[in-house]
């Protein structure tokens, strides 16, 4: 079977976008593939400072993950730092890539362009490495990630390519893929730019966790558009296409066929809203009761340590005796 690796930073919190746009459609296709799925705690640790922070994120996105249905039996959830293969493959990693490699990633010029004047760790120079590591340590033959990502994992190809030369057929080389695209949700108060937790109000972005008075709320200031006819197109009329493609994601219909039902923006607001309220209570109550069961929780991120090490220790394995390490 196909292994798929994907993995998420605990950082921010988790919104509608990233349910509908990625996490449903993990969940869907969990069963077609042997799907491994990360959270990736050391990762957040590039840009942390404070204790506690990483620990607690990593809880909450544990829960949202299996709430929103990733099966534990079926999928391999796990957490970064309890398999420490991760690190151990990472200096490996680290010294198979080159210094000017890790220069022209453009996700670090970004990003310590960003923090200028502030502390910029090496880790946050050598996260590529970190992330060879992550992917090549599951044989994953596929990895489907954003654009943003695409570099991190052609270099990701270019390590265990030249790694496999030096030392003989030790990794399985990933493929980029690119991922089934679920809907594509947008900001409710500016339309025009994805979803995200890094919009300037909160207004615009709904949180799996909103209570429903929040969510109705939001969907009611939902930004429209200036004319009144209810249509799907989403150059012209992207604050009510975005409800559409919305109320059309949640209750399993193209866009086109929702605005068929509406002749009024309100009535749309109003159904979109709702519609999200009852997609959010099963998921919230599972979350909640997860968060309220911290035996539970580490349970199942136990088995899925379990699963994940099982499969690292032996690439590990295999890469020490590549090398020639001198056995213990
Ligand atoms: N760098 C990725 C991001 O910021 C997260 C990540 C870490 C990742 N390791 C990975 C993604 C391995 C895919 C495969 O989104």
């Amino acid at each position: 079977m196909t292994r798929v690796l994907s993995c998420i930073q605990p950082t921010g919190e988790v919104h509608l976008g990233n349910h509908l746009g990625a996490l449903r459609i993990w969940v869907d296709r969990q069963a077609e593939r042997d799907a491994f799925h990360g959270i990736v705690d050391l990762h957040a640790l590039t840009v942390t400072e404070r204790p506690g922070v990483v620990g607690d994120q990593t809880l909450e996105l544990a829960a949202t993950l299996f709430a929103v249905g990733l099966d534990p039996d079926v999928a391999t959830v796990f957490v970064q730092s309890h398999v420490p293969e991760h690190s151990q493959l990472a200096w490996i990693m680290e010294c198979t890539v080159s210094f000017g490699e890790l220069s022209r990633m453009t996700q670090f010029k970004d990003k310590s362009a960003k923090r200028e004047g502030e502390f910029i760790s090496a880790g946050l120079f050598t996260y590529p490495a970190l992330q060879a590591a992550d992917i090549l340590l599951y044989d994953s033959n596929e990895v489907p990630v954003g654009d943003d990502q695409r570099q991190h994992v052609e270099i990701t190809r270019d390590i265990a390519i030249r790694f496999n030369h030096r030392f003989g057929d030790t990794f399985v080389v990933p493929e980029l893929v690119t991922p089934p695209v679920g809907a594509r949700v947008m900001d409710l108060q500016d339309p025009t730019s994805k979803m995200s937790k890094s919009s300037t109000t909160d207004a615009g972005c709904v949180y799996l966790t909103d209570a429903p008075a929040v969510v109705l709320k939001k969907f009611k200031r939902a930004v429209t558009d200036s004319d009144t006819d209810v249509r799907y197109d989403p150059a012209t009329k992207p604050g009510v296409s975005n409800l559409l493609e919305i109320l059309g994601a949640v209750t399993g219909r193209t866009p086109v066929q929702v605005a068929e039902g509406y002749t009024q923006y309100g009535p749309l607001k109003v159904d979109a809203g709702e519609a999200v309220v009852a997609l959010l209570e099963p998921i919230q109550a599972r979350r909640r009761e997860l968060l309220d069961d911290r035996g539970e929780l580490t349970r199942l991120l136990r088995v899925g340590a379990d699963k994940a090490r099982a499969v690292a220790s032996a690439t590990l394995e295999r890469a020490y005796r590549a090398i020639g390490l001198l056995p213990a």
